[in-house]
Formats: structure tokens, C-alpha cells, sequence
């Protein structure tokens, strides 16, 4: 299978890292599974590559009883888990930039008593009132933490050049609806201006999905064919193995429309089809994703089931591993109506896009983790091969593969040597890994540096996180009156009936669900 192979050195036009000024980082949750998992070994990654500041310094906060020490060790212990590449003399000195404070979040004397802890970091490492707050909490505790970090005027500073260093981070779910992310950006906003709120969906952090919009704007042969008059469809795909894991009490109240559909699918769907932005300015970009999520149509609910469909896993097996069904996990609700699974059809308003159908399907518990978004082109218009029996050709597709293997793939028909008709569809692949000869870097390092940076480029804006709202709440309320549960799909099985007809009816079909998509 051909592939393509550069060299660096030939292509390399520009590479530019810019590195964090004095930056203190104060986590929220910080004995929980997110600081452990990814923060503090994207965190460590940064500091291994010189891309933080010798100030720099963390404090931790948290409802658990650690002193700096027992925090360090569990950190330790984190970083040694999660990260394949170590130096054990940058983690000492990394480690002992760490330290930990616990508290109620309720309690307003915590955040007097964080604050006179900040007092005394500060002058130990000399890095004045550049703080970066990070929420990495339940979402139930955003507005508390928001509204304490204001009162107490840790956050909301009197001298308002100061202001614009103090930073916050939320992770998603920002919101479940419309109202709800409406009320926690007002809230927020009573505190922080919207440059200093840095909302995070970690797909913006992926190489491959900023890839996007080097594909897109950087070269000149995809722009005249992008567009409804050469691509039939696109298809986005975020598939999962995985189950609910511990996650059930969450993912329960939740369900992946708002899991994944509101924020990751939207956010790679608005890079693909966004008009380009004057320039790689943050607001530039927010703004045409902005705009582009306006364009999608507003779904007829009296005929959502031929645009939305809905599914919950049972019981099956992956990999050959027998895995329990949806309703047996522990935390979720017996009957519950929580979807695990949306297949969904968007038409987008504008030139570009009149008529092309987007189809989106996202799912856990699918036979494999497989998230790519595939430009079908249109078929050719004739086939002056049909003398020879060939009357149906099939069309070019262009894969963006996003995970597991990251890579670019093109399918072409071409030509087999030997007999004189013979054709067969081909695959230039482009893989990350082998041209590159690295391994991914964790999405949260690219996000953790921006935010320290202050770039907002890859994190949401108030207007993106409510737009995308505004489209999905008639949804969530349709599905919440229905009395009728999600399909049923085996766990480990790529689709059911219904999410099939969605496609069939308009004479398509869903793409396989591979695991190294790029590479078949
Ligand atoms: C998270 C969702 O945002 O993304 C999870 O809450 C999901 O349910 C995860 O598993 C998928 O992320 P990734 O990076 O593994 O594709």
C-alpha cells in the first residue's frame, strides 16, 4: 500500500512553540481522578520541555486531608503511571513545585485561607497575582467555587490590569441546556471577562483535529473542492469500546448527546465546515465556527426520528470479552432512558453546504475506537468504462483519522498491472506516527500551555457553548417527554435498525467502525 513518507527537514516551514510566562496554577479537584489521570502529567510534560516558567508553581485544592507532602508522593506516584517518557531529576524538581491545600468548597473561610497560602507562594516564588484557577470538580460545583473565588476577591482584583492575568478554566459539561449554560456564563461572567474564561473540550487540544485547519488553509487543493458541488457527504464518527466505566452516576443524568454530541462532535463538525477565518487569530477562528454552527438547520421535532436516533447498549461482547449491558452498570438508574449512543443527520444553510447531508454517530460499547470524519466526493458524472462491464465507480473519500491512529487517507481508483481492465481502489495513507516518529502528545499539555499563554484559539467561547445548545435543547426535551426508551444494540455491535434507516433512507451507508481506520 503506498505510502507517503517526507522528510522533516524538507517540510518543516514553520515550528513555534511559545513558552509560559510566571504562572501559578491553583487545581480545584485536586485529589480527583482528572489532576491525576492527565493534568498533572501534562503538567510535568510542559515543565520536561522547558515550556514552563522556573517560577512556576502548583497548589492544589481539595476536599481530601493531604499534607504537601502525601500530595506530592500521590502525584508522583500519578505521573510515574501515566507517562512513558521520564527523567527522574526533572521529576524531583517538578514535584517539589507542588503543594496542597484541603478545604470545603462551601466554606468561604477555605478560600481566605487559600488566599493567604497564595500570599506566601507568591513571595517564595516571586509570581505575582498570575494565577490560573482550574475547575476540575463535578460541574454542580462551578458556580459555588466561582462565586467564593469572587466574594473573597481572589479572583475579581480591584486594579483591573491585574484582572486580565487571572485565568479560569472549566472543563465540560458546560451546562445540559440552553438555560443552564446561559446561567453558569452569567454567573461566571459576574467575576471573569470572557478573555480570561478558558472552557475546555479536550478534542480542540488533538493534533489531528487542530490538523484541520492546517489541511483546510494551508494548501490550495482542497478549498476548490470543498464545497456541494464535488462532496456528496460527510460522516463524523466518534466510537468507543469502552462502557460507562465508574462513570455511570454522571453519565447517567447526562447520555451522549450531551456527553460528546453537544461539545466534541460539534466543535470537529464546525472545523470542517466553517468558512475560512481571516487570520489565525483566536476570535477569528471562534468566530467562523460561530457562525457555521448558526447555519445548521433547526430539526423538525415532529420528524426527529428521521433526523435523531437514539440507542442504549445491552449486554454483549468486545473482543471477545463479555461485557454487562448499560441498565447492569452500577450507578445507573434501572430503566433508565440515558442514551449511549446517537446517530444523527445536519443539513448546514449556507452556499457552501445546501443539500450536503453531515452524518454524525457517536457511541460506547462499539466493536472498536474509531473517531474519524470522512469527505465522500460525488461520484464520477459518467463511466466511460461501462463498455467494459465497470458501470459503477466507486467515489473518492478523504479521512481525517482522528484516534486511535492518527493519520490523513485518500481513496483512489487506479489502475492494477497485468491484465488490461483491472482497477482497484487504493489508499494513500498518511500516518502520524510513522512519518513523524513520535508519539501523540496528550491534548491537555497543548491546552494546559495555551490557557498559560493566553491563547484562546482552542477553547469555546460563551456564543459557540450557547448556539450549540439552542440547537440540541428542543432534542433533549423531546426525548425527555417521550415515554418510549432508546433502541437496544448489543454491546460490541456497530449499529442497529433504526440508526440504519436514518442513512439508508437517503441510499448511504454508515462507514465500518475500524480500529486503525487509516491503515485498511
Ligand atoms: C469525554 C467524555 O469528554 O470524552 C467521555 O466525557 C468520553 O465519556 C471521552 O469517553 C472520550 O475522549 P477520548 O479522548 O478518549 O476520545
Amino acid at each position: 500500500m503506498p505510502e507517503i513518507k517526507p522528510t522533516i527537514d524538507n517540510m518543516e516551514i514553520l515550528c513555534a512553540e511559545t513558552v509560559a510566562g510566571p504562572n501559578a496554577l491553583v487545581v480545584f479537584g485536586a485529589s480527583g481522578d482528572l489532576t491525576h489521570r492527565k493534568l498533572l502529567v501534562s503538567i510535568f510534560q510542559l515543565f520536561a520541555r522547558d515550556l514552563l516558567d522556573d517560577r512556576f508553581y502548583l497548589l492544589g485544592c481539595g476536599r481530601k486531608k493531604f499534607s504537601d507532602e502525601e500530595f506530592r508522593k500521590k502525584a508522583e506516584q500519578s505521573i510515574r503511571e501515566n507517562s512513558d517518557f521520564l527523567s527522574s531529576k526533572d521529576l524531583d524538581a517538578f514535584i517539589s513545585k507542588l503543594y496542597y491545600i484541603d478545604g470545603d468548597y462551601n466554606d468561604a473561610n477555605f478560600y481566605r485561607r487559600i488566599k493567604t497560602r497564595l500570599v506566601e507562594l507568591e513571595q517564595k516564588h516571586k509570581v505575582y497575582k498570575s494565577l490560573v484557577f482550574y475547575l476540575s470538580v463535578p460541574p454542580f460545583l462551578y458556580t459555588t467555587i466561582v462565586e467564593h473565588l469572587g466574594s473573597s476577591e481572589l479572583a475579581c482584583p480591584k486594579k483591573l490590569a491585574t484582572k486580565q492575568q487571572i485565568k479560569l478554566v472549566v472543563e465540560k459539561p458546560f451546562g445540559r441546556d440552553l438555560r443552564s449554560a446561559v446561567e453558569l456564563n452569567n454567573s461566571i461572567s459576574r467575576c471573569f471577562d470572557e478573555p480570561q474564561i478558558y472552557r475546555i473540550d479536550h478534542y480542540l487540544g488533538k493534533e489531528t483535529v487542530q490538523n484541520i485547519l492546517m489541511l483546510r488553509f494551508a494548501n490550495t487543493i482542497f478549498e476548490p473542492i470543498w464545497n456541494r458541488n464535488y462532496i456528496d457527504n460527510v460522516q463524523i464518527t466518534i466510537a468507543e469500546t469502552q462502557g460507562v466505566e465508574h462513570r455511570a452516576g454522571y453519565y447517567d443524568t447526562s447520555g451522549a448527546l450531551r456527553d460528546i454530541f453537544q461539545n466534541h462532535m460539534l466543535q470537529m463538525l464546525a472545523l470542517v465546515a466553517m468558512e475560512s477565518p481571516i487570520s489565525f487569530e483566536a476570535d477569528h477562528i471562534r468566530d467562523e465556527k460561530v457562525k457555521l454552527l448558526r447555519s445548521i438547520r433547526a430539526f423538525d421535532i415532529n420528524k426527529l426520528d428521521d433526523f435523531f436516533v437514539r440507542g442504549q447498549y445491552g449486554p454483549g461482547s468486545i473482543n471477545g470479552k463479555k461485557v454487562k449491558g448499560y441498565l447492569e452498570e452500577s450507578g445507573a438508574r434501572a430503566n433508565s432512558k440515558t442514551e449511549t449512543f446517537v446517530a444523527a443527520k445536519l443539513f448546514i444553510d449556507n452556499w457552501r453546504w445546501q443539500g450536503v447531508p453531515f452524518y454524525l454517530r457517536t457511541g460506547k460499547r462499539l466493536p472498536a475506537k474509531d473517531t474519524e470524519i470522512a469527505i465522500t466526493f460525488k461520484k464520477v458524472p459518467y463511466s466511460m468504462f461501462s463498455s467494459v462491464g465497470i458501470d459503477e465507480l466507486p467515489p473518492n473519500v478523504l479521512v481525517l483519522q482522528i484516534q486511535p491512529e492518527e493519520g490523513i487517507s485518500l481513496s483512489f481508483q487506479a489502475k492494477r498491472p497485468g491484465s488490461k481492465i483491472c482497477m482497484s481502489t487504493l489508499n494513500m495513507n498518511f500516518s502520524y506516527k510513522s512519518v513523524f516518529l513520535v508519539d501523540m502528545p496528550e491534548a491537555y499539555q497543548r491546552l494546559l500551555l495555551d490557557c498559560m499563554v493566553g491563547d484562546q484559539t482552542l477553547f469555546t467561547r460563551q456564543d459557540d457553548v450557547e448556539v450549540s445548545w439552542q440547537l440540541l435543547t428542543p432534542i433533549l426535551q423531546a426525548w425527555e417527554q417521550d415515554e418510549s426508551a432508546p433502541h437496544k444494540y448489543a454491546a460490541g455491535s456497530e449499529s442497529f435498525a433504526e440508526a440504519d434507516r436514518l442513512i439508508e433512507a437517503d441510499d448511504r451507508k454508515w462507514r465500518k467502525i475500524l480500529e486503525s481506520g487509516i491503515s485498511q
